[in-house]
């Protein structure tokens, strides 16, 4: 080639989640019957969508007119009926204008940060949804800029941290949260999440708030959307069906913009979204449709509650298994249907694990050496034990631990998993 053809910034495009699913696939050639505890993918795991919901989305599909493409913005029905939703809440008052449709939020997440000027920061929380981060790394080839949860007082955030890196970088435009929290499982209570407006409404930013798993809360939490707690500072929330109806394969999120009547630039920001989707079209047509059939049904309700009772399950006997072990702290969830362990200061060493089978054993020798210390402990858990989960190192924190999903839908084999962990890591650690 006469030139470079990739910016210096392609280094960013790191997605650990699915990067140690390459490997894991290697051991299942070599004869390993791998338990995947990593893809936050509900159906992939086993759930069933409700029949009723999958009739409703078959129905729509009979229609020619479902084939269709939609107006950029979206399908007006489901614009009309979110922004319905979240003005019945009492919180900030929007249109169906200030919704946006995307082909998943994954394409959203992209866009959001594509759009902000390359040297703005939006700063993010540590441990993070790498998606968000490699995004807004990518865009001006930054290092991270995070602000710390911290997982000896629940995964809350740290806002003297916040504060503290607001005032050192003028830079930063926008505070991002994940709210319930992917990896940690936590959740922003009100007066969390005002301090947070706060801090953006003294600074001049805007908040980001990634709402995908805004409906599955447990444990004492509640559906806590940032547009309740705005007030007049601006702001954009992400939301989606993917964890939801379950529809990860559907495709379909949204962005809803709040308050792009009290700041111009945010205002150009969010036109700039917009005109950015138009020169693609549109999203996907069918899952938009189905919104208001499926999200204004009597029984949407009562799916969500009866998910989120699972997930309260799996979460809680997660906890007990792994809050019992020496040399890792683990945190009850309230959101989300992740868990993170994270392994004490100074416990992970070279440490090992017996391999019977020489060939698996060779693999994951040839792997280990010079990695980080929490991937190398997942490497032997899936050369070990079978069981495929996510390094925290992943997701752009300090911390060394790991992180499973609570999808595992037959509970014989979550618990034996569960417990197949435990023995790893207490083997592992002695
Ligand atoms: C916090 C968070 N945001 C966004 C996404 C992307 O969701 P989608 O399926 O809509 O692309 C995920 C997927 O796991 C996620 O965990």
């Amino acid at each position: 080639m006469r030139g470079k053809i990739v910016p210096d910034s392609v280094k960013h495009l790191q997605y650990e989640i699915r990067k140690v699913v390459e490997d894991a696939y290697k051991l299942v050639d070599l004869g390993v019957k791998m338990q995947w505890e990593n893809i936050g993918d509900p159906i992939g795991t086993g759930e069933q969508v409700a029949p009723w919901i999958r009739e409703a989305i078959a129905n729509i599909a009979a229609e020619n007119s479902s084939w269709a493409y939609s107006p950029t913005r979206g399908v007006k029905a489901a614009r009309d009926f979110i922004a319905h939703t979240v003005n019945a809440r009492g919180g900030v008052q929007i249109t169906a204008d200030d919704i946006l449709f995307f082909n998943g939020l994954g394409d959203a997440v992209n866009k959001v940060y594509q759009l902000i000027r390359p040297e703005a920061r939006v700063i993010m929380p540590s441990p993070c949804y790498s998606t968000h981060l490699s995004s807004e790394i990518m865009r001006g080839d930054h290092a991270p800029l995070t602000f710390r949860l911290d997982h000896r007082n629940d995964w809350q955030p740290d806002l003297a941290d916040l504060r503290k890196k607001i005032a050192q970088h003028p830079e930063i435009v926008a505070i991002m949260l994940i709210n319930p929290d992917n990896p940690t499982g936590m959740t922003y209570d009100r007066e969390m999440l005002e301090e947070i407006v706060s801090i953006a409404r003294d600074n001049g930013l805007f908040v980001i708030s990634d709402e995908v798993y805004q409906q599955i809360t447990f444990n004492g939490a509640q559906p806590l959307p940032i547009a309740d707690v705005l007030g007049d500072v601006p702001g954009l929330a992400l939301r989606g069906i993917s964890k939801e109806y379950p529809w990860p394969g559907g495709r379909c999120g949204w962005l809803e913009f709040y308050n792009t009547g009290k700041d111009a630039d945010f205002a150009l920001y969010a036109d700039s979204l917009f005109k950015a989707k138009m020169m693609e079209v549109c999203a996907t047509t069918l899952p938009q449709l189905s919104i208001p059939v499926v999200m204004g049904d009597s029984r949407y309700q009562e799916n969500l509650d009866k998910r989120a009772k699972i997930f309260e399950k799996r979460a809680n006997d997660a906890y007990d298994f792994f809050n019992a072990i020496d040399g890792v702290t683990a945190n009850r969830p309230r959101g989300a249907f992740y868990f993170t362990v994270v392994f004490d200061d100074g416990v992970l060493r070279e440490n090992t694990l017996p391999i019977a089978d020489p060939k698996v054993r060779d693999f994951i020798e040839a792997k280990v050496p010079g990695m980080i210390s929490d991937k190398r402990f997942v490497y032997y858990l899936m050369g070990a034990y079978g069981i495929c989960v996510t390094p925290l190192s992943g997701f752009h924190t300090e911390l060394r631990g790991f992180r499973i999903t609570l999808l595992q839908n037959d509970d014989a084999t979550r618990l034996a998993n569960l417990e197949k962990m435990k023995q790893a890591i207490e083997a592992y650690l002695a």
